[in-house]
């Protein structure tokens, strides 16, 4: 009986012993399997984000879009004038002056940077510029490299009604490194390069291209009455603007160019119905539920394309349809080109 216990016991220390011994084992194996998972949420979240690098620079920046929007806008500072003008008329007595409309349709091409590689680009233009247009306008970043100056004669398919004409941007005026476009984005001395470009050669092949670039110019088209300014980059004097908005004939329509949107609010003093804009790209790259994370401009985030208003003024904001080739990439952010459809009232 005692031998039985004596055997007993000595069976339960060694358990206990071997219980000791085992239990270290456990750590490890959660440790193992706790690394295994993360080297797993790891490895997919890098598949991930290069599935997702690969969309944005290969797919998404070749995904253009024609859009179509419809504007209003209307001669409202004449509104008395002619009430007074037309007091015999019926309508005017009633206080509503006669009204017609000026209707338009537009294509607000913007943000082509144009490198010698673009000929997908280019032959998405061509299809889109194959229909009837009242005008064409565009806002500038048009050439990245000289090696796209070739493309100029032939963004456009068909010659618009009343012509086309363009503004030139930063990506024109500058050949940025990457200095520039890391380090120069919070050194303000480093935003762009020391030496502006000569766009003489730019201009020449959108000439070439039917196109007439405006450097703080402006154009009347006298059978329709329409007032066209292109404001150069990076912006324009609002004494210089002045001068150039006296010239406009009365109860003209007038149109408004510019690759920064820079000062709107002045632009709309100045009296511009419907001024069309680029250099945001949309943000280019921009979150569900979030949209564009920067405009890089004086836009806030939720006007980074599209129609906003200033004032009674209307602004078209491209999303482009290019960046600069060494930063292009573009997530929920499609590149596109517009077609507006403008009715503009006037009172006559
Ligand atoms: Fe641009």
């Amino acid at each position: 009986m005692q031998g039985k216990i004596i055997w007993y016991l000595i069976m339960l220390l060694w358990k206990q012993k071997r219980k000791k011994k085992v239990a270290p084992k456990v750590k490890p194996a959660l440790n193992g399997r706790l690394l295994g998972l993360g080297l797993f949420a790891f490895s997919g979240l890098s598949l991930a984000g290069l599935a997702l690098f690969y969309y944005g620079t290969k797919i998404e920046t070749r995904r253009y879009r024609l859009e179509n929007l419809e504007v209003e806008t209307e001669q409202e500072s004449l509104m008395p004038l002619i009430a007074a003008v037309n007091a015999d008329d019926a309508t005017a007595k009633a206080g509503r002056p006669l009204r017609r409309y000026q209707n338009l349709k537009i294509l607000h091409l913007s943000d082509l940077h144009l490198s010698g590689q673009d000929d997908h680009k280019v032959e998405f233009i061509r299809g889109i510029t194959d229909d009837d247009y009242d005008l064409v306008v565009l806002t500038g970043d048009v050439f990245e490299f000289e090696h796209g100056l070739k493309y100029g004669e032939h963004l456009l398919s068909r010659k618009p009604r009343l012509g086309a004409y363009a503004v030139f941007g930063n990506h024109d005026y500058y050949d940025y490194s990457i200095l520039n476009k890391t380090l120069g984005r919070v050194v303000r001395k480093l935003r762009h390069p020391a030496q502006k470009k000569d766009v003489t050669p730019h201009a020449q092949a959108l000439v070439k291209g039917g196109f007439v670039p405006l450097v703080n110019e402006s154009v009347h088209l006298a059978d329709e009455n329409i007032f066209i300014v292109g404001i150069d980059y990076p912006g324009i004097a609002p004494e210089h603007l002045q001068t150039i908005m006296d010239r406009a004939p009365a109860a003209a329509l007038k149109l408004g160019l510019f690759h920064l949107p820079k000062k709107l609010d002045m632009l709309a003093q100045a009296g511009f119905h419907l001024a069309f804009g680029g250099h945001t790209h949309g943000g280019q790259v921009r979150l569900p539920g979030f949209g564009a994370l920067v405009t890089d401009s004086e836009l806030e985030r939720h006007e980074a394309s599209g129609l906003i208003k200033r004032g009674s003024t209307t602004f078209h904001i491209s999303r482009g349809l290019g960046a600069d080739p060494r930063s292009n990439i573009r997530l929920f952010c499609p590149p596109a080109a517009t077609v507006i459809e403008l009715r503009h009232g006037l009172y006559v």
